[in-house]
């Protein structure tokens, strides 16, 4: 197992998974496409260490940059990457102002 330490996060790589099936399991924000190399979606950008590609990617990627959707991490990793967030939910009662009682006025009538 290859340690991965993220923007705001960190885990290890299971066995037979690519850094971005790795970066999807541990609810990481992630863009991608073809998840083969060629479109360039999932470009991340590699603070340290360094990847081996499952199979040559086509995508163009800067020095600094790596497609996880295909390649390995060749030791520990540091890459910018931020974990999902729930948008946040209102707690039960928050939702809506509910009224538990009826007022009719103080007019008198009944
Ligand atoms: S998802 Fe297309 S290059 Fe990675």
């Amino acid at each position: 197992m290859t340690s991965v330490i993220t923007t705001d996060s960190r885990f290890e790589l299971l066995e037979g998974e690519t850094l971005l099936e790795g970066l999807e399991r541990t609810s990481h924000e992630v863009e991608y496409q073809c998840r083969a190399g060629y479109c360039g979606s999932c470009r991340t950008h590699l603070v340290n260490g360094s990847v081996r590609y499952l199979s040559e990617p086509l995508a163009y990627i800067a020095k600094d940059e790596i497609l996880p959707c295909c390649c390995v991490p060749d030791g520990p990793v540091q890459i910018e990457a931020c974990l999902m967030h729930e948008p946040e939910q209102p707690l039960l009662g928050e939702e809506f102002n509910i009224q538990t009682s009826l007022d009719f006025g103080t007019d008198g009538r009944k």
